[in-house]
């Protein structure tokens, strides 16, 4: 490994707090095999892309055995690869040429739910007195016959699916090919933190949890209050306020356990990482960090820059807030993209993306990056009949597609983008004949130059990676603050407007989202870094 200005202070920090995480998925990054579909040869093949990005970690989205009901989110072996993408020997090859560039790896560990197909869930559903039967949440009809609670798949239509075998109904929080596993049987627990095991030992770094604040559900499954601010046109699920099957104490004690689990596996601070899927309020989301003594996970994930209107003052106002509500044990994280979430720049445009990226990498806090955002992918249309994600299928025309973020990674302008050989599972996006990464790799004004400048600055800034961080004043509509480290101070201001702003401060100008930055005033759609 090269040295850069600040690696010592840099590393002093364990590498989640100051490093940044890039997420593959799978089914889209590189085929190998020509079957339409990405794989683990692929990725490796690809790693290079990711090492010259300049993040530290890789978490790659389920890559299991599956039916794909649920695109690898309905596991049906903990402990195998999908032969779609690949073989352990396959696994370990990836992971050892991560290793090599001084990538880590996580692996997404699914604990709410298996595959209808898992053994387990196929012993549970034979009888009631199978061994495994309260493996699963299994419950009688209510009085009427009906599902046992008013709970709502999140994939909409009731969370109850009756089984007519055995009269009884099992629970699954998203599709009927997903049945909610029992956390509250302790067999349930040992085995699924023997797979947490059984990939530690294999030498992963650490896992992304799927929706860690499902796992346990109210012991007595009362009704969920009705949401007042449903209205049509929304998803079905939001029709409720999961309180009774989201978010119980006993969730907070298996998060604890897990995370003891990991610390196991390394000394203090240089062990297994532990990334939690949770969407909660502040207050709540906080206590996913557990306390000093007994911590849960190291990053509860905040999705607060996708689910914020992008406005300079509602951010203010939800980073200072989000900062308050840390324990003082706690460590700040911010994603601005996911597979499920739809593409930063076609929310809110090329141009406002490039500052987006800006912010993303200069708050404080552990970033997670999507891949195909350092292209600024936008605005893909999926065409009817290519429809695959099993929520919009479901509830289709309000705009909750997964698709369309779920496109195959735009390599080069050769056929099928470099992805594959053969038709991509997904269409490609529209433009990938100039969007892909030989194309930007050559244009220093491409999102991809701008973001490996905005990565290769936040390792040679500790100020950047690891500094303080207070919010400074700003014209409407500009989005200020400043990082600090000892002597070091960097400045940020952000205009989230397509109208010139002042500049908030002067300095010597280290980066702009915009060609030849002048410092001393703000573009439209400008984001600038001073020293
Ligand atoms: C969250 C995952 O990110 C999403 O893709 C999946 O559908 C659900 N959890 C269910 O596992
Ligand atoms: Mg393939």
């Amino acid at each position: 490994m090269h040295g850069y200005p600040g690696m010592t202070e840099r590393h002093e920090h364990p590498w989640w707090k100051s490093g940044t995480v890039y997420q593959v998925y799978p089914r889209s990054f590189q085929d190998s095999d020509g079957d339409g579909i990405g794989d683990l040869a692929g990725i490796e093949r690809r790693l290079d892309h990711i090492a010259r990005l300049g993040v530290d970690a890789i978490w790659l989205s389920p890559i299991f055995p599956s039916p794909m009901a649920d695109f690898g989110y309905d596991v049906a072996d903990y402990c195998a690869i999908h032969p779609m993408f690949g073989d352990l020997a396959a696994f370990d090859r990836l992971l050892a040429a991560a290793h090599a560039r001084g990538l880590k790896l996580l692996l997404d560990f699914v604990p709410n739910h298996t595959s209808d197909q898992h053994p387990w869930f196929v012993a549970s559903r034979s009888s009631r007195t199978d061994p495994k039967r309260n493996w699963y949440v299994w419950r009688d009809p209510a009085p009427d016959g009906g599902p046992p609670n008013n709970w709502i798949s999140d994939f909409g239509g009731s969370a109850w699916e009756h089984d007519p075998a055995s009269g009884q109904y099992y629970l699954h929080a998203f599709l009927r090919q997903q049945p909610d596993l029992n956390w509250r049987n302790p067999a349930v627990k040992t085995a699924m933190f023997d797979a947490m095991r059984f990939w530690f030992e294999r030498g992963v770094d650490g896992f992304r949890i799927d929706v860690l604040w499902h796992i346990v559900k109210a012991a007595d499954f009362p009704d969920n209050p009705a949401n007042p601010y449903w209205r049509p046109g929304i998803t079905e699920r939001d029709r409720l306020i999961q309180q009774h099957s989201t978010d119980q104490p006993e969730a907070h004690a298996i998060a604890a356990e897990m995370r003891k689990l990991a610390d196991g596996y390394g000394a203090k601070g240089q062990g297994r990482v532990l990334i939690g899927e949770i969407f909660l309020p502040n207050d709540r989301h906080a206590r996913w960090f557990g306390t000093a003594d007994r911590p849960q996970v190291h990053l509860p994930f905040n999705f607060q820059l996708i689910e914020n209107a992008w406005e300079a003052a509602t951010l203010r106002e939800m980073i200072a807030a989000y900062e308050a509500s840390l324990p003082p044990h706690g460590w700040p994280n911010w994603v601005i993209g996911s597979h499920d979430a739809p593409r930063i720049a076609a929310r809110i445009g090329e141009a406002q993306a490039r500052v987006a990226a800006m912010l993303l990498l200069t708050l404080r806090g552990t970033p997670t990056l999507y891949q195909g955002d350092e292209l600024g992918i936008g605005k893909v249309d999926i065409p009817p009949d290519r429809v695959r994600d099993p929520q919009e299928l479901r509830q289709p025309g309000i705009g909750i597609g997964r698709d369309r973020s779920r496109t195959p990674m735009p390599w080069d302008d050769t056929a099928q983008a470099g992805f594959s050989t053969a038709e991509p599972w997904l269409p490609l996006n529209p433009d990938w004949r100039t969007r892909n990464v030989a194309a930007q790799e050559r244009d220093p004004a491409s999102m991809l130059t701008l973001y490996r400048r905005l990565l290769a600055l936040r390792r040679a800034h500790p100020a950047l990676a690891v500094g303080d961080f207070r919010l400074l004043d700003a014209a409407d509509g500009v989005l200020a603050y400043e990082r600090c480290r000892g002597d070091a101070v960097l400045r940020v201001a952000l205009n989230l407007t397509d109208a010139p702003k002042p500049l908030p401060f002067t300095g010597a100008v280290l980066l702009s989202t915009l060609d030849g930055a002048r410092g001393d005033t703000l573009r439209a759609n400008e984001g600038i870094i001073c020293q």
